[in-house]
């Protein structure tokens, strides 16, 4: 596929990131500090995803993966559970063409199986009308844990290939990584997650294990062009080794 692994060789790396995880955290504590309910925060965090989205693409970002909903997420109350599928529909709805037209690819990742049959049609119909764009990929993560992803992958990856169970020795990274949800992007470059809290929160475990790490206090409502620019200021600064020492940076 000729995605580089970071644990199998030395990616190439740029100024730019060209993969962006972000984690969209502090929606609720954002709307309580106004007095205002949880869903109000979720609600102005579709327009912070507008501002990442358009920066991503006027930066030079290639894929930009946001997770929207976790695995865990079911657990909250029920009320907080209808609004966001709600916000997904609508955002589905109404931003599809904008996205098309910025040339942005869209992709929803994760187990999508206990949605209901209109949010899941709207998917689908959203991956198909932007199947052909490349400036953009932007994935949003619903209903997705890395701990499913790696599940998942080891039993596609078993069932369609009954023999590996035989010869666990020809497994390797390459093999399994072939069927994660994402199997078609680079790792990220760079993590983001807004909110305060330094967690990873059971995304994307697989692919995170040489991303630099970036947290900010910042609630994700508050999270526009600016904020992202910062991140990337600091993505600068940082000396990616992927294991080797400093004095041997500069001569790959
Ligand atoms: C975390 O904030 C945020 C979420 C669980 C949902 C993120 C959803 C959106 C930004 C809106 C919809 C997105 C798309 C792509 C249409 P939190 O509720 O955990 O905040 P808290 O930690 O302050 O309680």
């Amino acid at each position: 596929m000729g995605l580089i692994s970071s644990t199998q060789a030395v990616p190439e790396t740029s100024a730019v990131p060209q993969h962006v995880a972000i984690i969209m955290d502090g929606n609720g504590r954002w709307a309580t500090r106004r007095h205002l309910p949880r869903t109000a925060g979720h609600a102005k965090g579709v327009q912070a995803v507008r501002r990442v989205v358009e920066g991503c693409g006027r930066l030079g970002v290639r894929y930009l993966t946001l997770f929207a909903f976790s695995s865990e997420n079911w657990r909250r109350p029920a009320e907080e559970v209808s609004l966001l599928m709600r916000l997904f529909v609508q955002a589905l709805e109404r931003e599809v063409d904008k996205l098309d037209g910025q040339g942005v690819r869209l992709r929803v990742v994760g187990d999508l199986t206990p949605f209901e049959p209109r949010l899941r049609d709207l998917i689908e119909q959203a991956q198909a009308r932007t199947a052909h764009n490349d400036r953009l990929h932007l994935s949003i993560c619903a209903n997705y844990g890395g701990r499913w992803d790696v599940l998942q992958a080891t039993r596609r990856m078993l069932a369609e290939n009954p023999q590996l169970a035989q010869h666990p020795d020809g497994i390797d990274e390459a093999t399994l990584s072939r069927y994660l949800s994402m199997a078609w992007a680079p790792e990220p470059d760079l993590f983001i997650r807004t909110g305060g809290e330094q967690r990873i929160s059971n995304y994307l475990i697989w692919q995170l294990a040489y991303t630099e790490l970036y947290f900010t206090d910042r609630y994700w409502p508050d999270f526009g062009a600016a904020e992202l620019e910062a991140a990337f200021e600091w993505y600068r600064t940082r000396e990616r080794r992927f294991g080797r020492t400093s004095a041997q940076l500069g001569k790959r």
